[in-house]
């Protein structure tokens, strides 16, 4: 059992005439689009954290040095003082450009002296255990706007051979220059973003039509060119078609023989006619895509059906189709009446040539939403699942379709398809092969 349901909102695959370039221009345009923002936004969100890293590094390295070079002092500090220092080293000078601080402590995490700009820091154990700095040392930490980094000094016992634990150094530095640099990096990064995004939008309108344009023209091209052969061919057409007739209707002037050859040479020229006068409308529909607005008036569905509904019921019964319908009063959309009737016409033929005698086939309406939907349902020979993507492609008709009906062309659902979407609606189809099939034509209502 293969039970298909699809609908034609989702099938990009039609016959060529029937689909605009609207869709894989917007398609190419949003690919381009996401494409670049993902790249300018990667590249700039992994500069902006390199550049992080490295002030953090830099800030560090400077923290790191302003340390090492104070653990010496820590044993004059806590002997002497920092008076003692003072004689030594300018300090007004080490710390003049800098917003510095560098603090002694003792083993205790007592506070010996402090140099520099005096920051609102926390007690050195209030922050950071004995332990963790017996373990890590130097400790790098962000408190509040101020960095720090913190060593634990060494000396040697009087054995000489062992360590014990003399104190600690911490020194401190505002972030607030860092901060600063960071503001007009993220200012630069935001502006250099959004002018590449600017650039990006434009370019990547301009490359996709660059890029689909020789292709429009393509398509144009060949439509133009088959809907002027397809015009063309028809008066010649109509002259065979005629010239047959004449000397068809001349029965004793011609032999069988001739009479039998002229029959084929005029259905052969009908056939020929069918198919122009299809693609002729698969065109037409296309072409007048965007004029159809203005076309279009209030179309009552149930008189249009009705009609429909009398002329198959004729078909039905030199068939023995069981034919019911189900029509609603009152139900209009904006349309165009000649090309709704083909669009009903088509699912109706379908159903009738797929559908064994003794067979049924309902048409019915019903309303949803701000939409009416049309359903021609039947229980003829169904699709077969992989068949379903096939269907409403230009000149694809299955294998037991031609051998039913070997006349078709299989166009009908690809007019039927091009009439739904240019009314602004879709037709859905649920089928299951040996069961029947479902068309359901959705219009919106007005
Ligand atoms: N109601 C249906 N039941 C079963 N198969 C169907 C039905 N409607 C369409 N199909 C399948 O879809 C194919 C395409 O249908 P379509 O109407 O486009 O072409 P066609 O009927 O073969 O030829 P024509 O151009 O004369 O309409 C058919 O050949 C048939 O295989
Ligand atoms: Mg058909």
């Amino acid at each position: 059992m293969s039970l298909i349901s699809i609908s034609t909102q989702i099938l990009n695959r039609g016959f060529a005439f029937s689909r605009g370039f609207s869709l894989p221009r917007r398609r190419l345009l949003l690919t381009y689009l996401i494409a670049m923002i993902s790249i300018l936004g990667i590249s700039e969100v992994s500069l902006y954290f390199f550049l992080i890293g490295n002030l953090n590094q830099q800030l560090n390295r400077e923290l790191l040095t302003l340390v090492q070079a104070a653990a010496p002092s820590l044993d004059r500090v806590k002997s002497e003082g920092i008076q003692s220092l003072d004689r030594e080293i300018p300090w007004r000078d080490l710390f003049s450009n800098q917003d510095y601080s560098l603090e002694w402590y003792d083993s205790e995490g007592t506070l010996l002296a402090r140099k520099g700009t005096n920051f609102p820091l926390a007690p050195l154990f209030q922050t950071l255990s004995p332990e963790k700095l017996t373990e890590n040392s130097p400790v790098f930490q962000r408190q509040g706007q101020i960095q720090t980094a913190t060593i634990s000094v060494y000396a040697k016992n009087p054995d000489e051979t062992s360590l014990m634990l003399e104190g600690y150094i911490r020194a401190g530095e505002s972030t607030q220059e860092m901060e600063l640099i960071l503001n007009k990096l993220r200012l630069g990064l935001g502006l250099g973003g959004t002018t590449a995004l600017i650039l990006v939008s434009i370019s990547s309108i301009y490359i996709t039509q660059e890029a689909l344009s020789p292709m429009e023209q393509g398509v144009y091209t060949l439509r133009k060119l088959t809907s002027d052969v397809s015009h063309q061919l028809r008066t010649p057409l109509t002259r065979i078609s005629i010239a047959t007739e004449i000397l068809l209707s001349k029965t004793d002037q011609i032999q069988p023989d001739e009479a039998r050859k002229l029959s084929i040479i005029n259905t052969a020229v009908d056939q020929i006619k069918c198919l122009v006068e299809e693609l002729l409308f698969l065109i037409r529909i296309d072409m007048t895509s965007n004029l159809r607005e203005l076309e279009f008036s209030r179309v009552s569905l149930k008189p249009l059906l009705k009609t429909l509904e009398e002329k198959f019921e004729v078909i039905a019964q030199s068939k023995g189709i069981d034919f019911q319908t189900h029509l609603l009063s009152k139900v209009f959309v904006r349309g165009d009446s000649v090309r709704l009737t083909r669009l009903f016409t088509n699912l109706l033929e379908n159903s009738f040539n797929y559908t064994d005698s003794g067979g049924s086939v309902f048409l019915s309406m019903k309303l949803s939403g701000g939409n009416v939907i049309v359903s021609i349902r039947d229980t003829g020979m169904g699709i077969a699942a992989e068949d379903g993507s096939y269907i409403f492609q230009g000149f694809w008709r299955s294998e037991s379709a031609k051998i039913r009906q070997s006349e078709g062309f299989g166009l009908g659902l690809t007019i039927a398809h091009a009439i739904a979407q240019q009314h602004q609606g879709k037709i859905t189809v649920t089928s299951e092969i040996g069961v029947g099939s479902c068309f359901q034509v959705h219009l919106p209502l007005v």
